[in-house]
Protein backbone atom coordinates (compact mmCIF):
# COMPACT_ATOMS: atom_id res chain seq x y z
CA UNK A 1 0.00 0.00 0.00
CA UNK A 2 1.10 3.27 -1.02
CA UNK A 3 0.14 6.76 -1.92
CA UNK A 4 0.24 7.85 -5.63
CA UNK A 5 3.29 8.63 -6.69
CA UNK A 6 5.58 7.59 -9.96
CA UNK A 7 5.29 3.66 -9.77
CA UNK A 8 5.30 1.19 -12.65
CA UNK A 9 1.86 0.49 -13.46
CA UNK A 10 1.57 -3.68 -13.91
CA UNK A 11 -1.26 -5.63 -14.85
CA UNK A 12 -2.40 -8.45 -12.65
CA UNK A 13 -0.88 -11.44 -13.92
CA UNK A 14 2.35 -9.22 -14.38
CA UNK A 15 2.22 -7.67 -10.48
CA UNK A 16 1.61 -11.32 -8.98
CA UNK A 17 4.43 -12.98 -11.47
CA UNK A 18 6.53 -10.50 -10.03
CA UNK A 19 5.54 -10.33 -6.77
CA UNK A 20 5.35 -14.19 -5.83
CA UNK A 21 8.89 -14.65 -4.33
CA UNK A 22 8.07 -12.01 -1.59
CA UNK A 23 4.64 -12.19 -1.34
CA UNK A 24 4.60 -14.00 2.11
CA UNK A 25 5.69 -11.59 4.01
CA UNK A 26 3.20 -9.65 6.08
CA UNK A 27 1.83 -6.30 4.85
CA UNK A 28 -0.58 -3.20 6.49
CA UNK A 29 -3.02 -4.54 4.10
CA UNK A 30 -2.68 -8.40 4.74
CA UNK A 31 -2.44 -8.19 8.45
CA UNK A 32 -5.74 -5.64 8.48
CA UNK A 33 -7.43 -8.70 6.02
CA UNK A 34 -6.27 -11.13 8.32
CA UNK A 35 -7.53 -9.88 11.44
CA UNK A 36 -11.04 -8.88 9.75
CA UNK A 37 -11.37 -12.12 7.49
CA UNK A 38 -10.52 -14.40 11.03
CA UNK A 39 -12.95 -12.17 12.81
CA UNK A 40 -16.14 -13.21 10.31
CA UNK A 41 -15.21 -16.57 9.30
CA UNK A 42 -17.61 -19.43 11.09
CA UNK A 43 -15.26 -22.38 12.80
CA UNK A 44 -13.53 -24.29 9.79
CA UNK A 45 -13.23 -27.28 11.69
CA UNK A 46 -15.09 -30.60 9.80
CA UNK A 47 -15.37 -27.62 6.93
CA UNK A 48 -14.87 -27.36 3.58
CA UNK A 49 -13.02 -24.52 2.50
CA UNK A 50 -13.08 -22.88 -1.24
CA UNK A 51 -10.28 -19.82 -1.26
CA UNK A 52 -10.83 -17.85 -4.67
CA UNK A 53 -7.86 -16.12 -5.54
CA UNK A 54 -5.65 -17.88 -3.02
CA UNK A 55 -2.75 -16.88 -4.14
CA UNK A 56 0.47 -18.98 -2.61
CA UNK A 57 -2.71 -20.76 -0.83
CA UNK A 58 -0.45 -18.88 2.94
CA UNK A 59 -4.07 -18.55 4.43
CA UNK A 60 -5.82 -21.78 3.88
CA UNK A 61 -3.00 -23.59 4.94
CA UNK A 62 -3.48 -22.24 8.64
CA UNK A 63 -7.08 -22.54 8.45
CA UNK A 64 -7.70 -25.74 10.13
CA UNK A 65 -10.61 -26.94 7.47
CA UNK A 66 -11.29 -30.77 7.20
CA UNK A 67 -10.15 -29.57 3.53
CA UNK A 68 -9.50 -26.78 1.46
CA UNK A 69 -9.12 -26.13 -2.56
CA UNK A 70 -7.76 -22.35 -3.48
CA UNK A 71 -8.37 -21.43 -7.26
CA UNK A 72 -5.61 -18.91 -8.32
CA UNK A 73 -4.90 -17.44 -11.76
CA UNK A 74 -1.28 -16.97 -11.13
CA UNK A 75 1.36 -20.16 -11.83
CA UNK A 76 3.93 -17.75 -10.11
CA UNK A 77 2.05 -17.45 -7.09
CA UNK A 78 0.63 -21.26 -7.02
CA UNK A 79 4.70 -22.19 -7.28
CA UNK A 80 5.72 -19.88 -4.48
CA UNK A 81 3.68 -21.56 -2.24
CA UNK A 82 4.18 -25.08 -3.25
CA UNK A 83 6.30 -26.57 -0.72
CA UNK A 84 4.57 -25.32 2.15
CA UNK A 85 1.63 -28.10 0.94
CA UNK A 86 3.85 -30.93 0.88
CA UNK A 87 2.15 -33.73 3.32
CA UNK A 88 -0.81 -31.99 3.14
CA UNK A 89 -3.17 -34.11 1.09
CA UNK A 90 -6.34 -32.17 2.23
CA UNK A 91 -4.90 -28.92 0.61
CA UNK A 92 -5.75 -28.36 -3.51
CA UNK A 93 -4.63 -25.53 -5.17
CA UNK A 94 -6.66 -25.13 -9.08
CA UNK A 95 -5.53 -22.87 -11.61
CA UNK A 96 -8.31 -20.73 -12.69
CA UNK A 97 -10.30 -17.65 -12.24
CA UNK A 98 -12.62 -16.34 -9.67
CA UNK A 99 -15.20 -15.76 -12.73
CA UNK A 100 -15.18 -19.58 -14.35
CA UNK A 101 -14.48 -21.77 -11.49
CA UNK A 102 -13.00 -24.95 -11.72
CA UNK A 103 -14.80 -26.37 -9.17
CA UNK A 104 -18.36 -28.75 -8.84
CA UNK A 105 -21.67 -27.49 -7.89
CA UNK A 106 -22.60 -26.87 -3.94
CA UNK A 107 -19.17 -28.64 -3.11
CA UNK A 108 -18.08 -26.20 -0.03
CA UNK A 109 -19.22 -24.68 3.17
CA UNK A 110 -17.27 -21.73 3.02
CA UNK A 111 -15.74 -19.74 0.53
CA UNK A 112 -12.94 -16.94 0.98
CA UNK A 113 -12.30 -14.30 -1.37
CA UNK A 114 -9.60 -11.99 -0.01
CA UNK A 115 -8.01 -8.84 -1.60
CA UNK A 116 -8.78 -10.40 -5.19
CA UNK A 117 -12.08 -8.63 -6.41
CA UNK A 118 -10.48 -5.16 -6.80
CA UNK A 119 -8.35 -6.91 -9.19
CA UNK A 120 -11.33 -7.58 -11.38
CA UNK A 121 -13.56 -4.71 -13.22
CA UNK A 122 -17.47 -7.03 -12.92
CA UNK A 123 -18.60 -8.16 -9.93
CA UNK A 124 -20.89 -10.28 -10.96
CA UNK A 125 -19.77 -13.75 -12.37
CA UNK A 126 -17.38 -13.77 -9.42
CA UNK A 127 -20.53 -13.88 -6.53
CA UNK A 128 -22.55 -16.32 -8.96
CA UNK A 129 -19.79 -18.58 -9.14
CA UNK A 130 -18.84 -18.62 -5.57
CA UNK A 131 -22.69 -19.05 -4.47
CA UNK A 132 -22.92 -22.24 -7.36
CA UNK A 133 -19.94 -23.35 -5.40
CA UNK A 134 -20.96 -23.05 -1.88
CA UNK A 135 -23.84 -25.52 -0.33
CA UNK A 136 -27.13 -24.03 0.57
CA UNK A 137 -26.66 -22.53 4.20
CA UNK A 138 -22.80 -21.84 3.28
CA UNK A 139 -21.07 -19.01 4.28
CA UNK A 140 -18.86 -16.35 1.88
CA UNK A 141 -16.60 -14.06 3.34
CA UNK A 142 -15.35 -11.79 0.51
CA UNK A 143 -12.49 -9.04 1.57
CA UNK A 144 -10.60 -5.68 0.18
CA UNK A 145 -8.86 -2.93 -0.14
CA UNK A 146 -11.01 -0.05 0.91
CA UNK A 147 -12.52 2.16 -1.83
CA UNK A 148 -12.02 5.09 1.07
CA UNK A 149 -8.53 4.31 1.11
CA UNK A 150 -8.43 4.68 -3.04
CA UNK A 151 -10.85 7.73 -3.29
CA UNK A 152 -7.74 9.20 -0.75
CA UNK A 153 -4.80 8.33 -3.02
CA UNK A 154 -3.98 4.64 -1.86
CA UNK A 155 -2.92 2.10 -3.95
CA UNK A 156 -2.65 -1.66 -4.14
CA UNK A 157 1.28 -1.66 -4.78
CA UNK A 158 4.48 -3.79 -3.59
CA UNK A 159 8.07 -2.96 -3.15
CA UNK A 160 10.60 -5.22 -5.71
CA UNK A 161 14.03 -5.66 -6.44
CA UNK A 162 13.99 -2.08 -8.01
CA UNK A 163 11.63 0.24 -6.71
CA UNK A 164 7.77 0.19 -6.06
CA UNK A 165 4.78 -1.22 -8.59
CA UNK A 166 1.20 -0.22 -8.41
CA UNK A 167 -1.20 -3.48 -9.49
CA UNK A 168 -4.21 -2.34 -11.80
CA UNK A 169 -7.05 -2.10 -9.81
CA UNK A 170 -10.99 -1.17 -9.79
CA UNK A 171 -11.99 0.17 -6.70
CA UNK A 172 -15.53 -1.21 -6.36
CA UNK A 173 -17.98 0.99 -3.74
CA UNK A 174 -18.97 -1.84 -1.01
CA UNK A 175 -22.86 -1.63 -2.21
CA UNK A 176 -21.79 -2.69 -5.24
CA UNK A 177 -20.08 -5.70 -3.73
CA UNK A 178 -23.44 -6.27 -1.59
CA UNK A 179 -25.58 -5.93 -5.23
CA UNK A 180 -23.26 -8.48 -7.21
CA UNK A 181 -24.00 -10.73 -3.94
CA UNK A 182 -27.45 -10.48 -3.69
CA UNK A 183 -28.19 -11.07 -7.48
CA UNK A 184 -26.33 -14.24 -7.18
CA UNK A 185 -28.55 -15.78 -4.03
CA UNK A 186 -25.74 -14.33 -1.25
CA UNK A 187 -27.49 -12.24 1.87
CA UNK A 188 -25.21 -9.71 3.57
CA UNK A 189 -25.76 -11.04 7.25
CA UNK A 190 -22.04 -9.17 8.86
CA UNK A 191 -19.27 -6.86 7.54
CA UNK A 192 -16.58 -4.35 9.03
CA UNK A 193 -13.84 -2.15 8.12
CA UNK A 194 -10.05 -2.03 9.38
CA UNK A 195 -8.22 0.70 9.33
CA UNK A 196 -4.04 1.87 10.47
CA UNK A 197 -4.01 1.31 14.39
CA UNK A 198 -1.56 -0.02 16.82
CA UNK A 199 -2.12 -3.70 15.38
CA UNK A 200 0.28 -2.51 12.03
CA UNK A 201 2.41 0.57 13.54
CA UNK A 202 5.48 -2.26 14.45
CA UNK A 203 5.19 -2.36 10.29
CA UNK A 204 6.11 1.31 9.77
CA UNK A 205 7.87 0.98 12.63
CA UNK A 206 10.27 -1.67 10.69
CA UNK A 207 9.96 0.55 7.32
CA UNK A 208 11.52 3.46 9.45
CA UNK A 209 8.10 5.49 8.34
CA UNK A 210 6.93 5.96 11.93
CA UNK A 211 5.31 9.81 10.42
CA UNK A 212 3.54 8.43 8.04
CA UNK A 213 1.76 6.27 10.84
CA UNK A 214 0.89 9.41 12.35
CA UNK A 215 -0.64 10.14 8.75
CA UNK A 216 -2.78 7.25 8.15
CA UNK A 217 -3.86 6.60 12.12
CA UNK A 218 -7.72 5.74 11.64
CA UNK A 219 -7.35 5.40 7.93
CA UNK A 220 -9.68 2.31 6.64
CA UNK A 221 -7.64 0.36 4.73
CA UNK A 222 -9.16 -2.85 4.21
CA UNK A 223 -13.19 -3.90 4.20
CA UNK A 224 -14.96 -7.62 4.89
CA UNK A 225 -18.68 -8.49 4.22
CA UNK A 226 -19.91 -12.41 5.13
CA UNK A 227 -23.10 -13.55 3.08
CA UNK A 228 -25.09 -16.48 3.85
CA UNK A 229 -26.13 -19.02 0.81
CA UNK A 230 -29.26 -19.05 0.61
C1 LIG B 1 -3.61 -9.57 -2.89
S1 LIG B 1 -3.47 -11.19 -3.55
C2 LIG B 1 -4.38 -12.10 -2.30
C3 LIG B 1 -4.00 -13.54 -2.23
C4 LIG B 1 -4.68 -14.31 -1.08
N1 LIG B 1 -6.12 -14.22 -1.19
C5 LIG B 1 -4.19 -13.80 0.26
O1 LIG B 1 -4.97 -13.13 0.96
O2 LIG B 1 -3.03 -14.09 0.61
C6 LIG B 1 -4.61 -11.16 -4.90
C7 LIG B 1 -4.66 -12.47 -5.65
O3 LIG B 1 -5.75 -12.43 -6.58
C8 LIG B 1 -5.34 -13.13 -7.73
N2 LIG B 1 -6.21 -12.77 -8.86
C9 LIG B 1 -6.08 -11.74 -9.72
N3 LIG B 1 -7.05 -11.81 -10.66
C10 LIG B 1 -7.81 -12.89 -10.36
C11 LIG B 1 -8.95 -13.51 -10.95
N4 LIG B 1 -9.51 -12.99 -12.06
N5 LIG B 1 -9.45 -14.62 -10.40
C12 LIG B 1 -8.89 -15.14 -9.26
N6 LIG B 1 -7.81 -14.61 -8.67
C13 LIG B 1 -7.28 -13.50 -9.20
C14 LIG B 1 -3.91 -12.70 -7.91
O4 LIG B 1 -3.20 -13.53 -8.80
C15 LIG B 1 -3.41 -12.75 -6.48
O5 LIG B 1 -2.89 -14.00 -6.14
Amino acid sequence: MAEVSEMTMLNPADGYARWAATYQRETIVSLLDDALVSALTPPLAGRRLLDVGCGTGRRMIAAGAASATGVEPSREMIAAGATARIGRPELTVLHGHAADLPVADHAFDVAWCRLVLGHIGALAAPYAEMARALVVGGTAVVSDFHPDAHARGHRRTFRGPVGVYEIESHPHPIADHILAAEAAGLVLVDGADAAVGPAVRHLYDEAGRIELYEAHLGLPLVFALRFERV
